[in-house]
């Protein structure tokens, strides 16, 4: 039977528009730099019964490297991590899709679009430039751009490596009702996170009473997020409020997008042990200097601060640590004395 004239047309449109779509792809992606395959990485034994772990990242230009390490950081470490699937967010989905599919083939994955237009007119400048990236605020908004069918999930920030089994995280035990767990550091000066003009204020300190505990700082970098309960709390939109009180009434925090996290959920944070969340390897918001391990057992290493591993192994003048990080590197270099495997 031949084909009607209108389906020919059709066939013919979706073809040019596949193909230019395909055009617009390989554009989007050029500028991007360029990343070696991961090796694939398989389940062990005792995985049949293993729960899916849902992680969510953010995934931009700058920090892609950062997000790629700890992509293979997390699979590497894993025992079953053929059971593990990551939720990506990016303002451009389009651009980032085909990198995470040609170094990651065989991982289940989503990107999701998250539109920098939602926090535009929320954001504060803060100490630091990097930490006025929309992006940074997208954590802010996980529970409402991952599916409903997704009901919790691990928040990584992406200067961070993983070395131990994620799992060992995941099966954190938010009952009855934490929204949010992350390790905390209660000796952290809490009142510092604030400026006076907050704490002089009739009103806004009392939102921090009746937590459970008395607040203390956590960082935002690694958090694991009941999605159900944030939905239902309506916790985003609580976030935005401060967010709006700092940009339209009163300048109540210096930094971007924890203060807010720390005014709802501080206190009502269910803790983490330390060791998943080594943070400030990068130093602090204005140096970068190199600093130190805290004592203790370490499952998570977190470059937060200004410097960066990728940065300062590139520019030649690295700390010591940044030599745990370079292992998880997949950027392909042009100069790079070991082929590929
Ligand atoms: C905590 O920080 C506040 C404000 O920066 C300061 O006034 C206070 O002295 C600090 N407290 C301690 C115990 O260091």
């Amino acid at each position: 039977m031949p084909l009607s004239p209108l389906v020919t047309v059709v066939a013919a449109l979706l073809a040019s528009a596949f193909s230019s779509w395909q055009l617009l792809n390989a554009a989007a992606a050029a500028d991007l730099p360029h990343f070696r395959e991961a090796p694939a990485f398989r389940n062990g034994p005792g995985c049949a019964s293993a729960p899916t772990i849902h992680i969510a990242m953010t995934l931009d230009a700058a920090y892609l490297r950062g997000s790629f390490a700890g992509v293979i950081s997390v699979l590497r470490h894993s025992a079953c991590p053929e059971s593990i699937v990551f939720h990506f967010l990016a303002t451009d989905p389009r651009r980032f899709r085909p990198a995470v599919a040609a170094s990651f083939p065989s991982l289940p994955f989503a990107v999701y679009r998250f539109d920098p237009a939602v926090v535009r007119g929320r954001i504060s400048s803060s100490v630091r430039s990097a930490l006025d990236r929309p992006l940074n605020y997208a954590r802010i908004y996980l529970a409402d751009i991952i599916p409903r069918s997704v009901g919790c999930v691990i928040y990584l920030d992406s200067d961070l490596i993983v070395i131990d089994d994620v799992a060992h995280l995941w099966v954190t035990d938010l009952t009855p009702d934490h929204v949010l767990a992350a390790p905390e550091y209660c000796h952290a000066n809490f009142t510092s996170y604030f400026t006076d003009r907050f704490w002089s204020d009739p009103d806004y300190p009392r939102v921090l009473a009746g937590r459970r505990r008395s607040p203390c700082y956590f960082n935002t970098g690694v958090m694991v997020m009941d999605l159900d309960r944030w939905r239902a709390g309506g916790f985003t939109r609580k976030l935005e409020k401060w967010m709006e009180v700092q940009k339209r009434e009163v300048r109540i925090y210096e930094l971007g997008s924890l203060p807010p996290f720390l005014l709802v959920f501080a206190g009502n944070v269910k803790g983490v042990e330390h060791r998943w969340n080594q943070h400030g390897l990068g130093g602090d918001n204005v140096d970068g200097l190199c600093r130190d391990l805290h004592a203790g057992p370490i499952s998570l290493l977190h470059w937060s601060g200004k410097g960066k591993p990728w940065l300062r192994l590139d520019a030649g003048r690295p700390c010591p640590l940044d030599a745990l990080w370079a292992p998880y590197d997949l950027l392909r270099r042009e100069d790079q004395l070991f082929t590929d495997s």
